[in-house]
């Protein structure tokens, strides 16, 4: 005799239902993303990313203050030089914007939350590419091993200004193991190393150019991963945790949440993933245009992200939600 089932059983009052939800958005899981532009006066807005802005180290201070006070896990530090060159030597430049404002940044909020520098060239560039070109090709050929040596001294300047996750986002291969040789050698083992382990090739992060300023014109298809490939996303994700990684992440998330959930089943760190600028933009216009209801589509969205198996998630929504859910 097959039993009459009744799901609805488990459906019929809010309390049921929050009593066996499986999944729930926390403060602490959410990281804030934020930018520092070197030579402004006042806040930037940036058009394509209603809310967000690109600050002066003042107003990046009482931002990451909020973030605090709200209870995010952490704050993704992105820096928007004055001036760029071949070689990004901002970067590495303990005076440079990036490593400026981590060292405020730190004073201020260090034990309230994870501080964390983005690792990579393309702010730093003049080109826009993620890394160092080879002197003799044409723009688009990184030279891999070079950029290892500008990561390796990126890495040294950041800890040194208090950034507690490197954010090592740049695909150049062997940048975990480079990262953490350099970190070792300088007595830096505290410093731990977030690798952005599958990271695609995609068109969300259109946005974000304009958050930086990106000189890029042409595409980072030779580094980055193919939108196609969902194993080799575990295979990055073995590689860089073989290497050193202590959170390896998933990115963008949204259009990436198979990529997600087999990552995030066999990873023995955490798995992050990153919802990024294009997938923020994308329900901002739609809530604008009153097509989406703005605040149940953010949630959702980074429900579904959890879902799918993130321990945790960047998202220019951060604070937001976390204000809304304390
Ligand atoms: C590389 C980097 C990018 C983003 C984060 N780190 C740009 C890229 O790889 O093209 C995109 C984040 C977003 O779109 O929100 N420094």
């Amino acid at each position: 005799m097959t039993p009459t089932v009744r799901p609805r059983r488990l459906r019929s009052t809010p309390a049921m239902r929050r009593l066996v939800a499986e999944t729930r958005l926390h403060p602490s899981e959410l990281i804030l993303p934020v930018f520092v532009r070197e030579g402004i006066d006042e806040p930037k807005e940036i058009g394509s990313m209603p809310g967000v802005r690109q600050h002066t180290i003042e107003s990046l201070r009482r931002v990451v203050v909020g973030a605090a006070e709200a209870g995010v896990g952490g704050v993704m530090l992105f820096g928007v030089p004055a001036m760029r060159d071949a070689q990004g030597s901002s970067a590495d430049d303990p005076d440079g914007i990036l490593n400026a404002a981590t060292r405020v940044v730190a004073a201020e909020v260090g034990d309230a939350l994870v501080v964390q520098t983005d690792l990579c060239l393309d702010e730093f560039t003049d080109h826009g590419h993620c890394g160092v070109l080879r002197e003799t090709a044409d723009t688009d050929e990184v030279d891999n091993d070079a950029t290892l040596e500008r990561y390796r001294s990126m890495a040294l300047a950041q800890a040194e200004a208090g950034s507690a996750l490197l954010g090592l986002s740049g695909m150049m291969d062997g940048q975990v193991a480079a990262v953490r040789e350099a970190l070792d050698a300088a007595g830096r083992t505290g410093t731990a190393i977030l690798a952005y382990s599958a990271k695609y090739a995609s068109a969300f992060y259109g946005p974000f150019r304009e958050a930086v300023d990106s000189q890029l014109s042409g595409d980072r298809r030779s580094y980055q991963q193919d939108p196609a490939n969902r194993r080799e996303g575990v295979r990055e994700a073995e590689l860089d945790i073989a290497e050193g990684a202590d959170i390896i992440m998933v990115k963008p998330a949204m259009s990436y949440l198979d990529v997600l959930s087999d990552v995030s089943g066999v990873s023995p760190v955490p798995v992050w993933a990153y919802q990024v600028s294009g997938e923020a933009a994308m329900i901002e216009a739609a809530a604008a245009n009153g097509w989406i209801d703005r605040r149940g589509a953010i949630q959702e969205s980074l429900l579904g992200i959890k879902r799918a198996g993130a321990d945790a998630v960047l998202s220019y929504f951060a604070v937001e939600v976390a204000e809304w859910i304390r």
